[in-house]
């Protein structure tokens, strides 16, 4: 049986090697994180995402009694976004999250399988790439495409 390795990249780096747009996208997900409504899991997970026309819009995680009506940061931002403006493309995500104790994460929080495909969804439907920005104290993760993070992803029938 043939054998199929599929292959990741993922950049490392701090928040100065990052641009000032990006860097300012992180800010905005570190600031998100305080408006969350976490209070069953006490975890704080707050998104920025940057389109592609300069507008910045915000998510944070947002939970319910019942668990399972929860919903994600990101895609609290992601489906803000296309609320507002459904034929810009988003061009950068940036997330981060802090614990119960409220002190950022040290290590990039990393979106959820759902989250992945939506995210998925909104770069298909704009035909553009979505650069995505994994924030946590010690070091962040860059990730040029969903696709990264999604082998063998299911988009298109
Ligand atoms: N959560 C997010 O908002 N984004 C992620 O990437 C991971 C998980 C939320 C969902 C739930 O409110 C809490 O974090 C704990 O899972």
């Amino acid at each position: 049986m043939e054998e199929l390795e599929l292959k990741s990249v993922v950049k490392v780096c701090q928040l100065e090697e990052l641009t000032a747009e990006e860097q300012h996208l992180v800010e905005q997900a570190i600031e998100a994180t305080g408006r969350s409504y976490a209070p069953y899991s006490n975890f704080h997970v707050g998104a920025a995402v940057r389109l592609e026309n300069g507008v910045e819009v915000i998510g944070c995680n947002q939970e319910n009694a019942a668990y399972p009506l929860s919903l994600c940061a990101e895609r609290t931002a992601l489906f803000s976004a296309g609320a507002q403006y459904p034929d810009v493309p988003v061009g950068m995500l940036a997330i981060a999250a802090r614990g119960a104790d409220g002190i950022l994460q040290d290590e990039p929080v990393t979106p959820c399988g759902s989250c992945r495909q939506v995210i998925l969804e909104f770069e298909t439907r704009a035909k553009h790439p979505i650069r995505i920005l994994l924030y946590g104290r010690k070091y962040i993760y860059v990730i040029d495409g969903i696709r990264q993070l999604m082998p063998l992803s299911f988009s298109e029938f």
